[in-house]
């Protein structure tokens, strides 16, 4: 599958997340394996693994990676929206713990097919599914120049997504996006970086970044998967999250606090009258990043943000 991938937060996931012989765990993001071998080291022996991605090329990796844990490891092709009726099939159900490692792997963005980076000389695809929904590509081709201003500026926090969008619309009419390369040189024409041409960040980082979130329907996803999850963990069991921008982890952060209190209305009333009850507790407080040394060993962490929290049994009380 080409390079590597290098997992981000190892060994924070695998403390943080309790898991232990005989544990059954989900992970929703399997990619590459990487996350997915240390979790099945740690439950062993006896512990499973229910591995799950969106890419036909990951889930056929990770059956290489995670040949030799035999039958304790069980993969499928699917988005984690579906995670509980996914875990459910699989017989996983209550999980012990779940990890998303969100994003995408070294090994897609290297993939010139499938036009992640901002030098791919094939069409900006940018789906983690292949087989289904529009390619990048295509969206670009189907929106009007207000709608790819308004994808820009919410998914990727682009300032500049007017004069982008703009320019975007103008090459495709003068038939000039063929390629992810090409895409990324029409961003930098009209939007360059303003550290100057040796900048660390390329221009069309969060072009990029924001079309990837529109093809993937990463917001919405993420939402129905961190549901699912909860629904799917028994008591006690744990939630990991690693995210990579902050639209993500701002998800997250609301997700676990809104479930870990017993009301939900704003501004919180005297009597509660919305019958919402705490299902989870923050394990972390705030988020864990990776140190000096991981950054430094692996550029993909710098921006790693992991939070994790723990189920609560039904007869618990939250923070309210
Ligand atoms: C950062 S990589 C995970 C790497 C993995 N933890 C490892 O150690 O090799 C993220 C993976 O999540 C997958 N993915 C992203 N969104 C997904 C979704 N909604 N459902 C299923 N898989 C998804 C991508 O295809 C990619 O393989």
């Amino acid at each position: 599958m080409g390079e590597g991938h290098l997992p981000v937060l190892v060994d924070e996931v695998l403390a943080s997340l309790a898991v232990g012989p005989g544990s059954s765990v989900a992970d929703c993001t399997v990619g590459g394996g990487g996350h997915a071998e240390r979790l099945l080291e740690t439950a062993s022996p006896g512990g499973r693994l229910l591995g799950i991605d969106a890419d036909r090329a990951a889930i056929a990796e990770a059956e290489r990676v995670l040949a030799r844990f035999g039958d304790r490891v069980v993969l499928r092709h699917a988005n984690f929206e579906s995670i509980y009726d996914t875990a459910t099939d699989a017989g996983f159900v209550p999980l012990d713990a779940v990890l998303f490692d969100l994003g995408l792997s070294s090994y897609q963005l290297a993939d010139p097919d499938r036009g992640f980076s901002f030098a791919a000389p094939g069409p900006p695809d940018m789906r983690f599914d292949e087989t289904s929904g529009l390619s990048a590509l295509e969206l670009i081709e189907r929106s009007s120049e207000r709608e790819l201003a308004g994808i820009i500026a919410t998914f990727g926090e682009e300032r500049r997504a007017g004069r982008i969008a703009k320019a975007i619309v103008a090459a495709r009419t003068a038939g000039r996006i063929m390629t992810a390369a090409e895409l990324a040189a029409i961003v930098e024409s009209v939007a360059p970086s303003r550290h100057g041409p040796g900048a660390r960040i390329h221009p069309a980082t969060r072009t990029f970044q924001a079309l990837r979130i529109a093809v993937n329907r990463e917001i919405e996803v993420l939402s129905a998967g961190l549901a699912g999850a909860l629904a799917a963990l028994g008591p006690g069991g744990r939630m990991a999250v690693i995210s990579y921008h902050s639209l993500e982890d701002r998800i997250v952060k609301r997700f676990v606090a809104r479930e870990s209190r017993d009301c939900i209305e704003e501004p919180l009333p005297p009597a509660c009258t919305c019958g919402h009850r705490a299902q989870l507790r923050a394990v972390t407080k705030g988020v864990i990043t990776p140190g000096p040394d991981e950054v430094r060993r692996n550029r993909r962490a710098r921006s790693a943000k992991l939070r994790v929290a723990e189920k609560l049994d039904g007869r618990a009380q939250g923070g309210g």
